[in-house]
């Protein structure tokens, strides 16, 4: 099936159960396990990215003191700004937009796949290519878009990715100088923004990294576990219990696929559209474990048509978790103005500050913004 068949951009419910459908396969998006070259530092990262060709201009920034040298040279320590320069473009933030528009306009144009909007698993790619974070050894996060490897692309959290990874190749096609982690992670603001979720501050910078930079399986988090296992999982990428419960309210979005991770429903009534419903529904609904042959996880007694995981369950059961995932509940804008913190934060795990192409994140318009 190709995504041209399926361009009417519609909006619909979890209700709508005609609009469910099974995912569309893996095998119909190219593969992009690219085998990875022999290179073994950054210095052969940024020369794969094309340095050599303007090799005399670049050491000539990075060696002159003056202070417009200087931001030069810092703009060049990107790959991506690299491989610009070698295609003579330095691209501004206005080309950031451009590539956000795209992927705005790609989020629309899913037909009657899921809930009518590719928003929640294009988000999802960004948190799953940012969440291998390891403050201790500095290793994963968004830098390297590792996500792109075997046997990182095979990991069992990863399953269905490989759907929002083809959709973002379409866009790197037409705009080949933004490296994969930028892509990936303004995919997260794009799909969160268009969502009516909040504002979301981004930076351009990070680079395109090698297989040998993949991480291995397990740094993500698994949802039949309790509330010990979601700490270690989320303290190990530098976030407190407050961030904790801020970055789970994403669950607003989407929906689980029993042929991918084997859960199976969405999480709240209005699955494209951002909100606090997640900790609303938690504390208004009774929640019942479903009785399935599928994983352990949870339904509201009501519809029997919502469902929890178990470590979603657990924001309401851990004390301290409870404490956020309440306030959330009750203040929207509470909610927004600290998912917009963490989300940033996750945005940029890993990726050294040196590398960002302006000290001051930017903030990109929504569609809607820009037609009005
Ligand atoms: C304890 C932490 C978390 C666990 C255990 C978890 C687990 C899961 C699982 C099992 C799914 C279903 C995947 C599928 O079957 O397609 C899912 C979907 C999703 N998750 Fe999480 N998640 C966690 C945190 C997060 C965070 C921090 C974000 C973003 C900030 C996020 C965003 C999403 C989105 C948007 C979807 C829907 C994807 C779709 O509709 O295709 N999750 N998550």
């Amino acid at each position: 099936m190709s995504f041209s068949a399926l361009r009417a951009p519609v909006r619909r419910t979890a209700f709508s159960a005609s609009f469910r459908r099974s995912e569309l396969r893996s095998s119909s998006f190219r593969k992009f396990s690219t085998p990875p070259p022999a290179a073994k530092s950054n210095a052969a990262l940024y020369a794969g990215l094309g340095v050599a060709a303007f090799g005399g201009i670049a050491f000539y920034l990075y060696t002159s003191s003056s202070d417009t040298s200087k931001e030069a040279a810092t703009a060049l320590k990107s790959g991506a700004q690299a491989a610009k320069v070698a295609a003579n473009f330095t691209p501004t933030k206005e080309d950031y937009q451009k590539v956000y528009n795209r992927i705005a306009e790609i989020i629309d144009e899913a037909g009657e796949y899921d809930d009518g909007s590719f928003g929640p698993v294009i988000l999802r790619l960004a948190w799953h290519a940012s969440g291998t974070y390891d403050k201790s050894t500095g290793t994963g996060g968004s830098n390297y878009a590792t996500m792109r490897f075997e046997p990182e692309s095979l990991h069992g959290a990863n399953a269905g990715l490989s759907v929002a990874r083809g959709l973002m190749e379409k866009v790197k096609q037409e705009f080949s100088w933004i490296s994969y982690g930028d892509l990936w992670t303004l995919g997260g603001v794009a799909a969160v923004q268009e969502m009516a979720g909040p504002k979301i501050p981004w930076r351009a910078g990070r680079i395109d990294g090698f297989a040998e930079h993949a991480t291995p399986d397990g740094r993500l988090p698994d949802a039949s576990q309790g509330a010990p296992h979601i700490r270690d999982i989320f303290y190990r990428m530098g976030f407190n219990d407050q961030e904790i419960v801020a970055l789970c309210g994403a669950h607003a979005l989407g929906r689980c696929h029993s042929n991918r991770s084997g859960y199976e429903g969405p999480w709240t009534f209005s699955p494209t559209t951002f909100t606090n419903d997640f900790y609303k529904l938690l504390f208004e609904e009774k929640w019942v474990w479903k009785k399935w042959s599928g994983p352990k996880q949870l339904e509201d007694k009501t519809t029997k048509s919502l469902m929890m995981l178990p470590t979603d369950y657990v924001l309401t059961q851990d004390k301290s978790f409870k404490k956020y995932a309440k306030a959330y509940a009750d203040d929207n804008d509470l909610f927004f103005k600290d998912f917009s913190a963490a989300f940033a934060t996750l945005m940029e795990l890993g990726v050294p500050t040196q590398q960002f192409v302006s000290s001051e994140p930017w903030t990109l318009k929504t569609l809607d913004e820009q037609k009005a």
